[in-house]
């Protein structure tokens, strides 16, 4: 949710700039701007509404320099515009500032200390800008002027700074709280970037920074200074990606490359979490926490929170463990009542979203273990919870998730089998979670092979409908609910998903003639309530597409999934409505990797 990168000591600092922002789009996408200085009195600022392309084609060939800062926006305080986009600017001129997260007090700071300032936006972020110009202006040196408005923004607020100021070009001020910031280590010159996909055409080697931390970043040195201004001495860790495995290559979209991307990622897990034997190696002392725990907590947003219903089931079923799974936002401020014991689990494909991260605050404090399972190493929910355990997906860059959510799912099997086995639970050991993981990565390489059928269907049901249901019971309920997320995140058709039981307990009096509804079949067990639930609808006009599994399915069904063992049947059945959302999206001409109004990494709460 904004996404700011920062350079020094580099001649081409320009592109990098622009480079980096472009990897970062995905956290927002309403505005950006770059500010270049070149050491030689000259300084350039450049702004644009819309995409970094859009920033692209204003910048000419004079904007060259060696140090600089970059923004690119989702809107908080402020509509997209020009005047609203970063870097801001001190009402004299001399300081620039980009900023991720929001400035609580913004407008309590501005009655108190700018009544004569001219503000130019309407953001937050300005305030801070101006605040420092003023304290310099006063007689502060920069670093004085910077900390004290870190000093005066309130508790609730949230930041990821970078401040260049004319007068001392070739530094960066650097503050973090709340919002995610790493430094990178270049050879003779130094980054900073809001995610590590960022720069890795620079370095892979990173410094992480914690809350509070400010820092002056020069093209040869980095000092870190604690809260209370102490130098802090850190090693950089070193990322080993592929800056490739963060690019679209030859696929038209990043969303289509990730779905595609599914069947691998599963094989991955299985290689890194499960030996030879069908063993599963998962640290003990994760295993020990967990079996004292008599509860278990997901927390989680959006589409993890999704991949959270699925892990009750696993959670329960195979581990004998009752599982209650929150919406992170509403846990964090009106949390139920715990068990003794509780033990909590953070889904989070990205570790840094605001919402889960304000739960495990409060989980620390109240000193009760925690997991988090996360697609970035060292990232803050990583960081900061008892244990970790990696999706290993590669970068997610669609802001639609896709493969995390498989993942999550994939892993949360995998954890469930070594905690259920660990306590001898007949129906875990029976479990071989690396053949029915294959068993699902073979059944998605089919799914997607035939992507062709989705599109097709997609045209002949989707093409001008305003909205449209997915319904099913247990596993199927579950996957109704991310189904109907994807749908209407990337395509704007208002979609529900809804328990096929529930519906005609009221929402049924909206299925008119040609309301499509989509019925997710995988559990014997429901199979025949679910289809008589989908006749209740046809009867009253609706455009039923039915998806099922081989074992259960009827005569006449669209989409035939293959048989997998019933408690992963969401990470088959997802596929088909992955590639719903996408061609429908596409079809009506929209940027399915940026819907709008989204944002990936959603770091305000
Ligand atoms: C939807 C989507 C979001 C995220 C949610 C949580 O496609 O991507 O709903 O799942 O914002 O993000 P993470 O998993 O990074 O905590």
């Amino acid at each position: 949710m904004c996404g700011i990168v920062g350079v020094t000591g580099n001649e081409n600092a320009t592109d990098i700039l622009l480079d980096g922002l472009q990897q970062l789009e995905y956290r927002g996408y309403d505005s950006a701007g770059i500010y270049v200085n070149d050491q030689q009195g000259d300084g350039f600022l450049v702004k644009e509404k819309g995409r970094i392309a859009d920033l692209r084609a204003l910048v000419g060939p004079e904007v060259k320099g060696s140090t600089g800062i970059g923004h690119t926006r989702w809107a908080t305080h402020g509509v997209p515009s020009v005047k609203n986009a970063h870097p801001h600017v001190s009402a004299d001129g001399r300081f620039f500032l980009v900023h991720n997260g929001v400035i609580g007090n913004f407008s309590q700071l501005r009655d108190e200390y700018l009544g004569d300032v001219e503000l130019k936006s309407d953001t937050d972020t300005e305030i801070i800008v101006q605040l420092i110009g003023k304290f310099a202006a006063e007689g502060m040196d920069t670093l004085a002027a910077f900390r004290k408005v870190l000093g005066l923004v309130d508790e609730s607020s949230s930041y990821a700074f970078l401040l260049m100021d004319k007068e001392q070009p070739s530094k960066l001020f650097v503050a973090k709280n709340k919002s995610p910031l790493l430094l990178g280590v270049g050879d003779g010159f130094n980054v900073v970037c809001s995610d590590a996909t960022a720069m890795l055409e620079q370095t892979h080697d990173f410094i992480e920074l914690m809350d509070g931390e400010v820092v002056v970043v020069e093209p040869d040195k980095i000092l870190i200074m604690d809260p209370a201004g102490n130098a802090v001495e850190r090693e950089p860790f070193h990322i080993d990606m592929d800056p490739q495995a963060a690019k679209k290559g030859a696929y038209p979209y990043y969303m289509l490359k990730e779905i595609d991307e599914q069947p691998g990622v599963m094989r991955t897990l299985i290689q890194e979490y499960v030996n030879e034997d069908g063993s599963v190696k998962i640290d003990q002392e994760l295993l020990d926490a967990l079996s004292k725990a008599d509860r278990l907590y997901i927390v989680a947003a959006g589409t993890s929170y999704h991949a959270g219903l699925v892990g009750k089931e696993l959670f329960e079923k195979l581990a004998h463990i009752p599982t209650e799974v929150h919406v992170a936002s509403e846990f964090a401020y009106n949390p139920p009542l715990l068990s003794e014991k509780p033990f909590f689990i953070f889904l989070t494909q990205s570790g840094e979203t605001a919402d889960s991260r304000q739960v495990l605050t409060q989980v620390n404090e109240w000193g009760y273990p925690s997991l988090t399972i996360t697609n970035v190493a060292n990232s803050t929910l990583s960081r900061e919870a008892t244990y970790t355990l990696l999706l290993h997906a590669g970068p997610e860059i669609a802001v639609a998730s896709t493969k995390a959510y498989t993942a999550q799912i994939a892993l949360e099997a995998i954890l469930v089998k070594a905690y259920g086995e660990a306590k001898n639970i007949k129906a875990a050991k029976d479990f071989d979670v690396a053949g029915e993981l294959t068993k699902v990565a073979n059944g998605m390489q089919e799914l997607v092979d035939e992507k062709g059928d989705i599109e097709k269907i997609a045209q002949d049901m989707f093409a001008t409908t305003r909205n449209a249901f997915y319904i099913g019971r247990g596993v199927d309920y579950a996957l109704a609910q991310e189904a109907a997320l994807k749908l209407k995140e990337v395509s704007y058709v208002q979609t529900e998903g809804f328990a096929s039981g529930e519906l005609k307990h009221g929402t049924i009096a909206l299925i008119e003639e040609g309301t499509p509804v989509v019925a997710i079949i995988t559990d014997p067990k429901t199979a025949a309530h679910t289809r008589s639930n989908a006749q209740e609808v046809i009867a009253r006009g609706a455009n039923v597409l039915f998806i099922s599994s081989r074992d259960v399915a009827a005569e006449g069904d669209q989409i035939i999934l293959p048989e997998v063992d019933p408690l992963l049947s969401p990470l088959v059945s997802v596929v088909p409505t992955q590639l719903l959302a996408y061609y429908v999206s596409l079809q009506r001409g929209y940027d399915v990797d940026k819907p709008r109004n989204l944002a990936k990494s959603v770091t305000v709460e």
